[in-house]
């Protein structure tokens, strides 16, 4: 029974899809397959290619690509009926940009679809960050990532950071998460400190900073300040003496 009934709507459906090629005239096939909004995921560096067809399938009508606007270019053997592009690999500025096909002479039907590239924060590597006594120590993890990062924790030493204990600021714009220690005093400060960015789809990802505060060291830029008014002064002093002799002369 269920069996008839599919091959009875199978047909129907197939006619459906027909029609509505021909009357759309320009349609995009693309792998991976787009949503019914035209949106196509895929993953950083990865490959979306896409094709553009004239529903009529006797057209040789030159086809034109759009990216943003733009116009791609295309190889002449790429252009008369069916016309496909390929996006490899992907990178972050493919995320959002829209693919637009139509005909060369006439851009009044057109096909569009979106790209969403999907990318963890990149957050692997681990740094050494050395600084001295009583400076400022800034912490910062990039928390760009497609979908967006769910949560962002830090921690020292494997516990979440304490933030009135150590006298930590923790920010974020949605780019970038930055802890931040104003003077840096060895016994609160001396660590391992972790960023853990939680993705819905790619899990956590974690970045490593080991810090050492080390003793001041004596810094000499006074003395080339000094020496720098000294020189203005006299230059400035010299100025006023020619001056003066020559002022002084109108009172002779
Ligand atoms: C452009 O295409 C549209 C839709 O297919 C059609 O109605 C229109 O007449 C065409 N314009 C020209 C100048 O061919
Ligand atoms: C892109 O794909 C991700 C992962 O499936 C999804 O969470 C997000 O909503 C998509 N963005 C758009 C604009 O469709
Ligand atoms: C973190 O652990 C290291 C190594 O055990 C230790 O030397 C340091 O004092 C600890 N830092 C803090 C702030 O507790």
């Amino acid at each position: 029974m269920a069996e008839t009934t599919l091959m009875s709507i199978a047909p129907l459906f197939l006619f459906l899809l027909c029609c509505a090629t021909q009357t759309l005239g320009i349609t995009i096939h693309s792998f991976p397959n787009g949503d019914v909004n035209g949106i196509i995921e895929a993953e950083y560096q990865k490959t979306v290619s896409l094709v553009c067809e004239v529903g009529d399938m006797a057209s040789d009508e030159e086809l034109v690509w759009l990216r943003n606007g733009a116009v791609v270019k295309l190889l002449d053997e790429n252009k008369k009926g069916r016309s496909s592009v390929c996006v490899t690999p992907l990178v972050y500025e493919d995320n959002d940009a829209v693919f637009t096909c139509h005909l060369k002479t006439n851009d009044s039907d057109k096909a569009s679809v979106t790209l969403n590239v999907t990318y963890p924060p990149q957050l692997s590597m681990s740094e050494e960050v050395q600084l001295e006594l009583d400076s400022l120590l800034v912490l910062q993890c990039d928390m760009r990532a497609n979908p967006p990062v769910s949560s962002i924790v830090w921690k020292l030493n494997g516990s979440i950071v304490d933030l009135l204990e150590g006298g930590f600021t923790v920010t974020n714009d949605g780019l970038i998460s930055q802890l931040q220690v104003k003077n840096v005093k060895r016994h609160l400060h001396e660590a391992t400190y972790q960023c853990t960015a939680v993705s819905p789809m790619y899990g956590q990802q974690t970045q490593t900073f080991h810090v050492t505060v080390t003793e001041k060291t004596v810094k000499f830029p006074v003395m080339p300040i000094i020496a720098g008014v000294v020189v203005v002064c006299a230059t400035s002093l010299l100025a006023i003496v020619s001056r003066w002799s020559k002022i002084t002369k109108c009172f002779k």
